[in-house]
């Protein structure tokens, strides 16, 4: 063939087609996901991190927020099903109930990605990976600085109210085990009242008022399953006329900068970290699934524990 000016021209635009085409033909991967619901920081900082891992990797993420209501979920991952979405992640707001509309997704041959709150399923083949904190050493590692705190001031007392988290929910049914597994056979660390504030401030508030009511000064300490109970509390106490923080110590988790203010005021304790951030690792493990590779079947996150003698130096450094 001759090289003319016009056969170089189609040849370099051939060339350039070659080369762009695969990217035309390549369809974004669609996730359907189901999100709790906003009843947190925490809450609020996980559909962030999701959002904004999906919108980076060009992921099509169909969102669904459920209100703290499992039966809005289980309406979704069907709503997802019948869409024919590639992967269907969620967090279930309880752990038990899943295995019929798990069943459908399965029958449909979409794959179900887990992230924060575990379910409890009779086949495990049911989710391919479930991505999220362990929970149990949550509970476990607030209840070991109340006993280390225990230790160093062996003339004070410690009766301890509890505020669980939405009943039913693994983070609620975890953190209470964990807690109570490490204060077990320790006579001086007794849990004298337990009550659910559905991991919200406004519940927290109002649970922690009535606990005042009936209890009074004989509360030592509170246990809250989140930050954000425990922030709703703190309100009750001063408003109680009552130094949290002093009075009465405020042990919670999460890790949020609303924590980290309050203890900055001497008004919580300590916070055990629980990570929200899990965008990244889901769209990750997502894409694996897509492409057919192997994911482990439990992703676990590294945490730490911080207490408010430390809450100046890390506050600067907190992402949520
Ligand atoms: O599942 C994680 C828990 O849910 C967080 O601790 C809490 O703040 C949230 O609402």
């Amino acid at each position: 063939m001759r090289l003319t000016r016009r056969n170089l021209l189609g040849a370099a635009m051939a060339a350039s087609l070659a080369v762009a085409a695969p990217a035309f033909a390549a369809k974004p991967l669609t996730i359907g996901f189901s999100q709790v619901g906003a009843e947190s920081e925490w809450r609020t900082a996980n559909t962030a991190s999701i959002k904004d891992a999906a919108r980076k990797a060009g992921v099509n993420l169909k969102f669904a927020d459920a209100q703290q209501r499992q039966e809005n979920q289980v309406k979704a991952i069907r709503s997802f099903i019948a869409q024919r979405v590639d992967v269907i992640a969620f967090s279930p707001v309880v752990e038990s109930g899943w295995d019929t509309v798990l069943r459908e997704a399965k029958a449909a041959k979409i794959p179900v990605i887990l992230t924060d709150r575990a379910v409890k399923v009779s086949d495990p083949s049911l989710y391919v990976s479930f991505i999220g904190s362990d929970f149990v050493e949550e509970g476990r590692r607030a209840a070991r600085w109340l006993v280390e705190h225990a230790k160093k001031n062996p003339n004070r007392s410690y009766n301890i109210v509890e505020l669980q988290g939405t009943v039913g929910s693994a983070p609620a049914l975890d953190r209470k085990a964990g807690f109570a597994e490490v204060i077990a056979g320790n006579p001086k660390l007794k849990i004298i009242r337990s009550q659910t504030g559905d991991f919200t401030r406004a519940k927290g508030k109002e649970v922690m008022e009535a606990f005042l009511k009936s209890e009074g000064k004989n509360i030592n300490v509170l246990y809250a399953h989140n930050d954000d109970m425990a922030i709703g509390a703190i309100q009750a106490i001063e408003e109680a006329g009552l130094k949290p923080g002093k009075d009465i110590l405020v042990v919670s988790i999460d890790g949020v900068r609303g924590a980290f203010e309050a203890m900055l005021q001497g008004k919580l304790n300590v916070t055990v970290e629980c990570n929200p951030l899990l965008g990244p690792q889901l769209i990750q493990t997502a894409q694996a699934v897509k492409a057919g590779k192997p994911v482990p079947k439990r992703i676990t996150v590294n945490e730490g524990v911080f207490p408010a003698e430390v809450a100046a130096k890390e506050f600067p450094n907190r992402k949520y």
